[in-house]
């Protein structure tokens, strides 16, 4: 698969690595060791472009949608609310192979589909969207109102959790072989995917 040792792109379509990528995708959902699942998320603020990493929550490869869990009341929240085009990375460091996703971020309204993405929390992820200080307060205001335990435990969605979800427009792969470098862009149109090489 793309992530072998020996895997040659360039014995393969455009179209088999798209549908290679989205595997692998996949298959690092909710898999913290899986290199994939740290995805690089990139937004416009009203002081500029800023990125973090978030884990991957989800995946729906067909529009290419990556979900990720998030506070409301992070800054980067409030930059969607403000520009919703935004952008992810991924660089499989073993592997050297780049996937960059454009595209925009919505927040998800559905609260069905939302409490039963609440429910993969562990109670620790749960606890901190339950602190009264917000996501960048200073740190002595924290100790003061710490969440507890208990709040984690409560069988509710907590009030800051947010589930975003990313989909994707255009894309890059690009493989950093020892003697090339193979890169390949996609578009995505009203039948879905299309993919060509590109001069690296
Ligand atoms: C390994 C790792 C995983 C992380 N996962 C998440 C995550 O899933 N959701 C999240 O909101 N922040 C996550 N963070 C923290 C973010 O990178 C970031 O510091 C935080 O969300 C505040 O970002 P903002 O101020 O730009 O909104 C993670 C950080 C690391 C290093």
């Amino acid at each position: 698969m793309i992530r072998d040792s020996d895997f040659d792109p360039r014995a393969h379509q455009a179209v088999d690595l798209w549908a290679m990528a989205c595997e692998e995708l996949e298959s690092a959902r909710n898999t913290p060791s899986h290199p994939w699942s740290h995805v690089c998320f990139n937004t416009h603020g009203l002081e500029g472009p800023h990125a973090r990493i978030l884990v991957l929550r989800d995946v729906d490869p067909l529009p290419m949608c990556l979900t990720f869990f998030t506070d409301a009341r992070s800054r980067k929240v409030q930059e969607l609310d403000f520009d919703r085009r935004s952008g992810c990375l991924i660089y499989d460091v073993s592997r050297r192979i780049q996937l960059q996703l454009q595209g925009a971020t919505t927040i998800m309204t559905d609260q069905i589909e939302v409490a039963r993405y609440c429910s993969l929390l562990t109670p620790a992820q749960r606890k901190l969207y339950f602190s009264p200080q917000p996501p960048g307060s200073p740190w002595n205001a924290y100790l003061d109102s710490m969440p507890t335990e208990e709040a984690a435990q409560r069988a509710v969605v907590p009030e800051n959790f947010r589930v975003i979800r990313f989909t994707a427009q255009s894309a890059e792969l690009l493989f950093v072989l020892p003697e090339d470098n193979v890169r390949f862009r996609f578009e995505r149109d009203d039948n879905g995917w299309n993919g060509l090489r590109i001069v690296p």
